[in-house]
């Protein structure tokens, strides 16, 4: 198969690595900031970070998903059996939803329970979700649980992406990462 057709075009690389390092970032953080004995500053200031990081991933996710439904993934090679093209694309689905859920249900956790969302206030953006205790904490649990849920499948998705790039060097790897050195990655 001709090359421009098999692997993912430079936007779609750019957007893939610009927002694994935020959430691979953004998901740590996150871990941390609800951690007991942290001083109130660097709390406040993990917390800053997570909320703004995190409604950044939400646009950039609109804006990649906008963009694939134009420019679709490139099929995967005819060697990778079906069921691991079927789990792949399944878990990359998944991703997609979590990466515009989480923020989705942090937003709501934050603004109704009453806290600034400090980029978007800054620029006047309207309050989205009603001022509600109870609305906070059913956000609060969708947030904690899906947490878990995309570390997990970004663990999967990482050991797989490794695994063709170290051990099986099939090219798949290549698809992705930046068109330098162009082989068996
Ligand atoms: C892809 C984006 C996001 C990811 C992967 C993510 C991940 C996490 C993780 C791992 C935690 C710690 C586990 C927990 O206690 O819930 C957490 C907590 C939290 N996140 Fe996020 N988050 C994201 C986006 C956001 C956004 C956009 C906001 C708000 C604007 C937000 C607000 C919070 C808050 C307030 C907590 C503390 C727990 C609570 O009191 O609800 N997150 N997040
Ligand atoms: C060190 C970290 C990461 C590595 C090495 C990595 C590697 C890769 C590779 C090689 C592909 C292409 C798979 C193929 O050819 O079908 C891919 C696709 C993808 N990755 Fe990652 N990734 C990483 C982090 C992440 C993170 C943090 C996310 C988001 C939560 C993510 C979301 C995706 C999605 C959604 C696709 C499918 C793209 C599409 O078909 O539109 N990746 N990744």
């Amino acid at each position: 198969m001709d090359k421009a057709q098999s692997d993912y075009t430079t936007f779609a690389r750019v957007m893939h690595w610009a927002m694994a390092l935020l959430i691979l970032s953004t998901i740590p953080v996150g871990f941390l900031m609800v951690q007991e004995g942290l001083s109130r500053p660097f709390q406040n200031s993990l917390y800053i970070y997570h909320k703004n990081t995190g409604v950044l991933i939400f646009v950039m996710a609109v804006i990649r998903l906008s963009y694939r439904g134009l420019r679709p993934a490139p099929p995967l090679p005819d060697h990778i059996p079906v069921w691991q093209q079927r789990a792949a694309h399944a878990s990359h689905m998944a991703l997609y939803v979590l990466i515009l859920a989480m923020p989705v249900a942090g937003y709501i956790r934050v603004v109704a329970g009453g806290f600034p969302i400090e980029t978007l206030n800054a620029i006047g953006f309207p309050k989205l979700a009603p001022r509600s205790d109870a609305v906070a904490e059913i956000a609060k649990s969708a947030h904690f649980y899906g947490s878990y849920l995309i570390t997990g499948i970004v663990g999967v998705h990482v050991l797989a992406a490794l695994q063709h790039g170290l051990i099986k060097r099939d090219g798949v790897f290549s698809r992705m990462w930046p068109p330098y050195r162009r082989g068996t990655r």
